[in-house]
């Protein structure tokens, strides 16, 4: 595995993400309240730039007649046809089916460091578990 030097965590505010080319890979990391999660920069529906889509909040169960918006800024939206995913799971809201695909990235000393295997890919479909949040180490 190769950990690659991305960026100091400053450069990635609460709300907003970045987008890394790291050779082959394209790496985007989501500062979601204060926790970095790294994903593939690739839509599991038809294969968008999930990285040039937005970090938002979404409509969540309300009263008959109420639209009542919700889980702020921990949704993200994919440029081309608005699909929404959770950011603790991954998951596209309206079909769990379709999962993010995650690279982990670790925070050590203020800067984020992306984990990728031999072959220039996140390994996060081997590890599920992990999701692509960010790992502290050096604390
Ligand atoms: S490509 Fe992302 S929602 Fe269609």
């Amino acid at each position: 595995m190769a950990e690659v030097a991305l960026c100091l965590a400053d450069d990635v505010p609460p709300a907003e993400m970045r987008v890394f080319d790291v050779g082959n890979v394209s790496v985007v990391v989501v500062n979601v309240g204060g926790q970095f999660v790294g994903l593939r920069n690739w839509c599991p529906h038809h294969g968008a730039p999930i990285g040039r889509g937005r970090v938002e909040r979404t409509l969540v169960p309300s009263a008959p007649h109420d639209l009542e918006l919700g889980r702020d800024f921990q949704v993200l939206v994919c440029p081309w046809h608005r699909w929404e995913f959770n950011m603790t799971t991954l998951q596209c809201l309206a079909d769990p089916r379709f999962t993010l695909r995650s690279i982990p990235v670790r925070l050590y000393e203020g800067r984020l460091y992306a984990q990728l295997v031999e072959d220039g890919t996140g390994r996060s479909d081997d590890d599920p578990g992990r999701r692509g949040h960010v790992e502290q180490t050096g604390h």
